[in-house]
């Protein structure tokens, strides 16, 4: 059988239907790890829950409230402290009921953030005079 460019192109159709299939039956991200999983349906809570309405990702999302891609790593702000937070709430801030689990997936979720990138990576200089620069 001599290969035409249009059995090329049934090839390509066909790789690219099976590929499609896989991606679709297929769980979310490449998951190897149990709190990967955890991670993956974490961000589903963060959806749920519309937590983007006015906390930021990477730099992107609402301006309400603080940037929470790093916040695993600021000091003071561990699992308790998050978890009391999400309970109370603030003045700006609504309090949220998330059951047990959801609340271990949303901290597994914003763990792997702060594994994944940095909010802002520019840095400023503060001077007395209460001028700022970018470094
Ligand atoms: C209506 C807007 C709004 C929504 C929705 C919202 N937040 Fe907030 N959040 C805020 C504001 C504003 C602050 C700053 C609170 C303050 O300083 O009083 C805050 C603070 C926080 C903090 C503390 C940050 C720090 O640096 O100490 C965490 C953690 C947090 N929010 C998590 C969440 C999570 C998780 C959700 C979704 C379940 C969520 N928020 C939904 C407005 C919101």
């Amino acid at each position: 059988m001599k290969i035409t460019p249009l059995y090329t192109f049934y090839f390509l159709c066909v790789c690219f239907l099976v590929y499609s299939v896989s991606i679709y039956i297929s769980k979310p991200g490449c998951i190897n790890r149990p709190e990967d999983m955890n991670a993956a349906e974490g961000r589903l809570v963060w959806q749920k829950y519309n937590c983007q309405a006015c906390h930021q990702l990477y730099g992107l999302g609402g301006y309400l409230g603080p940037d929470l891609t790093n916040l695993v790593s600021q000091k003071g702000k561990d699992e308790s402290y998050i978890k009391a937070l999400i309970r109370s709430g603030t003045k700006q801030m609504p309090s949220f009921d998330l059951s047990k689990e959801e609340e271990i997936k949303l901290i597994d979720f914003l763990k792997s953030t702060n594994e994944s990138g940095i909010a802002d990576p520019r840095q400023f200089n503060v001077h007395a005079s209460g001028m700022i620069e970018q470094k």
